[in-house]
């Protein structure tokens, strides 16, 4: 069989399919059940310097071929998440940290305070798009070059970047070199698309309640642009810069897609909302088995191997 066991910065991953920071990782209890499932590590919720409840319900709803959500940053705060990988240990994966500053002076904190932590590699969430009156710091590169010039040298841990989509080329030169300056061991590409509107034709109603039903959209309607993102960073970073793709990733075949844009590893973030925890196990088979066919001994000998046209 292939393997799908990966290496990011330094870490060892049993699969390269596990969930995205957001749905189902607000507690311990969440973290434990990823932890024993086939998920190939635990990546918890995004988390504040205080603790939040985050926006009004209802506040995430499936759609037919997705999801779209306004959570606001509902999380216990960091302090939990510096603690939790304790208790996680006992699982044999990476535990990834997620962190979302409410300004900027506070992301060197929480990148300190897990510097300090048990936790394997640090998300720095800079795409989080449903704070109210928040915008989201990914799409303004010099608001994310300050803030990543805070977190240079703050520890030994590899730190990642999660970003937003981007929709043009001069926009992924721009975040490539940004991120060019500063130690960036991987990115997570991509966030949900943000600021879009479901509308219910018979209620006459958005299908969410906070922002005027302004939502990030997640699942099937972010494939392509989600796999354009992971294939244009790839060509612009190289080895030099890991990739996480995440968005829209269902089955093992839409893992393989990624694997061929440039992806290291995947996250299923919509996908394990609406089926639940067995998706990691099922998306890792599927891929194990797309591999097989296709004569790849693994994942990462398929890595960036899209073919021209
Ligand atoms: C939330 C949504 C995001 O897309 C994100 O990156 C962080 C937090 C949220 O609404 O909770």
């Amino acid at each position: 069989m292939a393997s799908t066991q990966v290496t990011i910065a330094g870490i060892h991953f049993p699969s390269c399919v596990f969930n995205a920071s957001g749905p189902r990782d607000v507690t311990l209890p969440e973290l434990r059940e990823i932890g024993a499932s086939g998920s190939g590590a635990i990546v918890m919720k995004s988390c504040t310097p205080e603790p939040r409840d985050g926006n009004e319900e209802p506040r995430y709803a499936d759609l037919p071929l997705g999801s779209i959500n306004s959570m606001g940053l509902p999380n216990l705060g960091y302090t939990q998440y510096c603690e939790f990988p304790k208790d996680l240990a006992e699982y044999g994966k990476p535990v990834i940290a997620s962190l979302a500053g409410m300004q900027p002076s506070d992301f060197p904190v929480l990148v300190e305070a897990f510097q300090k932590s048990d936790v394997d590699l640090i998300e720095v969430n800079l795409s989080c798009p449903n704070v109210k009156g928040k915008p989201q710091i990914g799409y303004d590169f010099e608001a994310s070059d300050a803030i990543l010039s805070l977190l240079d040298g703050l520890g030994d841990k590899p730190l990642g970047v999660k970003l937003p989509p981007y929709f043009d080329f001069v926009h992924f030169e721009s975040m490539a070199a940004v991120l060019k300056k500063h130690k960036i061991a991987f990115i997570t590409c991509v966030n949900s698309i943000g600021n879009a509107l479901v509308i219910d034709a018979e209620t006459e109603r958005p299908v969410i309640r906070p922002k005027g039903g302004f939502g990030g959209l997640g699942g099937q309607y972010l494939k392509p642009t989600a796999l354009a993102n992971v294939r244009k960073f790839h060509e612009l970073l190289g080895d030099r810069v890991q990739i996480i793709g995440v968005g829209g990733v269902y089955t093992g075949t839409d893992a393989f897609e990624f694997v061929l844009a440039g992806a290291d590893a995947v996250q299923v973030g919509t996908a394990f909302m609406q089926e639940g925890l067995g998706c990691f196990a099922r998306i890792d088979q599927e891929l194990q088995a797309i591999l097989d066919r296709k004569g790849y001994a693994s994942a990462a000998d398929a890595k960036g191997k899209l073919k021209a046209l």
